[in-house]
């Protein structure tokens, strides 16, 4: 593929990170902290769409998360099922898609059903997109898309990347350009393993519940100013 400088990527990934560190600075409990990441999500995504970004994938919950205290992993799942709840009206109100990414059989049947009705609800908006991951592995999401493959007799022996890419959970969408991590560590935790192949990796030492617009226009602007290879050599000046 060419080099190209696009000035502004058409789908973002965000690992949220640094809810826990953000309660500790404050002598709060770990749950305040996710609390806070639920308000950050709001301001973000407004700010996104400002920027004309449409297509946001966020990290909620890894296939590791579940090897946390357990009340806290249930903190996490009443934020996420009081959050779907509270803002698929408004979402859809506003065009958007929504499609949760992650095994899902291990989730509340409560959550599943909120889920389910908020994807069918808003699967023909086309506004914008937003998937949200929970219980979500990149290798997880790898096997999965391997043996839904298998199952339809597809011959793996012929398998190309085009049919993996169409079996994992963003079918059908554009790679993440810009991988977005907060609280400063430099690492990928399992989140879009195969499509973050080429992406652009931003890290920022803000905690996410401190995220606000204008951490999201310093990434934009950061992003703006990398020059994209793609394995190819840079353009004489
Ligand atoms: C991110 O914040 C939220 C989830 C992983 C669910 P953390 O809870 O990981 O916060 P830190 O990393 O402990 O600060
Ligand atoms: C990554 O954060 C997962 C999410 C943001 C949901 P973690 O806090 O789980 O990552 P590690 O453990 O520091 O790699
Ligand atoms: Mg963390």
């Amino acid at each position: 593929m060419a080099e190209t400088s696009p000035a502004l990527p058409r789908h973002i990934g965000i690992i949220m990170d640094g809810n826990g560190r953000w309660a500790r600075q404050r002598g709060l409990r770990r749950s305040a902290g996710h609390r806070a990441g639920i308000q950050a999500i709001r301001r973000v995504m407004e700010a996104a769409d400002t920027a004309g970004v449409h297509c946001l994938t966020l990290y909620a919950f890894s296939t590791e998360n579940w090897s946390r205290p357990r009340q806290e992993v249930a903190t996490l799942m009443r934020l996420f099922e009081q959050t779907m709840q509270a803002e698929v009206d408004e979402l859809h109100r506003n065009g958007v898609r929504i499609r949760v990414i992650g095994r899902r059989q291990q989730l509340s049947k409560r959550l599943q059903k909120l889920v389910g009705d908020a994807e069918r609800r808003t699967e023909a908006n086309l506004t914008g997109v937003l998937n949200v991951a929970i219980n979500y592995g990149g290798r997880a999401e790898i096997v999965d898309g391997v043996r839904q493959l298998a199952a339809s007799g597809a011959d793996l022996s012929q398998l190309e990347e085009a049919d993996l890419a169409g079996a994992l959970y963003t079918a059908g969408l554009p790679d993440p350009d810009l991988i977005i991590r907060t609280a400063g560590e430099m690492r990928t935790s399992n989140f879009l393993i195969w499509q973050a192949a080429y992406a652009e990796l931003y890290v920022t030492q803000t905690l996410w519940p401190d995220f606000d617009a204008a951490d999201l226009r310093a990434a934009l602007a950061d992003y703006s100013a990398r020059v994209r290879r793609f394995g190819g050599v840079p353009k004489p000046r």
